[in-house]
């Protein structure tokens, strides 16, 4: 199996796009760790859907945007494990705002949320990859090409992770750590779950391959990153959304 015995961190793991990276690296045969926010039970469930297909995997809680709450986890996971082979910063939020609406509370929370809780998991997780190196997987946005009016805040926090994401390449390629982000279109999970009905189809009708993504299609993609078949590709994001920024 391709991912046999390595030990997957997913952020996020809990539901969506996260639970689809966590079943399909189990699926390869990785030792999942699930971080989830506050959801257990929705965590204890795709723990134990895992482990009833053969796989190994626990869940922790632990508020990753908070520091202390990730030196905790991280922690945790060294004294079970030992080692991480594959950090997934997956974990993240969407709020939408107009300007006018824009205050330093949403821009705190929208930046922690998802610049900071990568940024935070990336430096502590650090001193747990092993010396020959790993994977490291941050998930952005396409809004970061191509934001809609609601969307600025988000888009530039998905931006920043994208500008991480190209930075720590560079510094960890010495220690054979890549370093990529996949950005996805809207994908149908709980974040998109409010989004009209009538903005759902013309993203389904602007998109060239004819409808909106699904939490596997992107899990492949991850997975793929994550894997010895991507080891030349670093410092990249990688634009997963079935053609749709282009034909905007
Ligand atoms: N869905 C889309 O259309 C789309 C498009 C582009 C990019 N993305 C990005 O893809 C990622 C996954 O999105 P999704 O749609 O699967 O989201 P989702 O359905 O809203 O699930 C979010 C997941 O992140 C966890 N989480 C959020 N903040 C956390 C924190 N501070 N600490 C720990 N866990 C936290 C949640 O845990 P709990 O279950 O405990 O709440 C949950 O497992 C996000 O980074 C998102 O921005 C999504």
């Amino acid at each position: 199996m391709k991912q046999a015995d390595k030990v997957a961190v997913v952020t996020g793991g809990s539901r969506g796009i996260g639970a689809a990276i966590a079943r399909k690296l189990a699926d390869e045969g990785a030792q999942l760790v699930i971080v989830y926010r506050s959801n257990q039970q929705q965590a204890e469930h795709v723990v134990a859907d895992i482990i009833s297909r053969g796989g190994k995997a626990v869940a922790y809680a632990a508020d990753v945007s908070q520091e202390q709450a990730v030196r905790n986890v991280l922690s945790a996971i060294a004294t079970r494990f030992g080692r991480i082979d594959i950090l997934i910063n997956n974990a993240g939020i969407f709020e939408g705002r107009s300007l006018s609406e824009v205050d330093a509370e949403h821009i705190a929370r929208v930046f922690n949320g998802n610049m900071g809780s990568m940024l935070l998991m990336t430096r502590h997780a650090l001193p747990l990859f092993p010396e020959h190196g790993g994977r490291i997987v941050n998930l952005s946005s396409n809004l970061i090409y191509s934001p809609r009016i609601g969307t600025a805040i988000y888009a530039a926090s998905k931006a920043a992770v994208s500008v991480l994401t190209h930075a720590y390449a560079l510094e960890l390629g010495p220690r054979g750590i890549t370093v990529n982000a996949v950005a996805p279109a809207m994908t149908e999970t709980d974040m998109t779950a409010a989004t009209p009905p009538a903005r759902r189809a013309a993203v389904a009708n602007g998109t060239p391959l004819g409808r909106v993504a699904q939490p596997q299609d992107i899990a492949d993609v991850v997975a793929f990153l994550a894997s010895d078949d991507a080891r030349w590709i670093t410092g990249r994001t990688l634009l997963t959304d079935g053609g749709l920024t282009d034909a905007l």
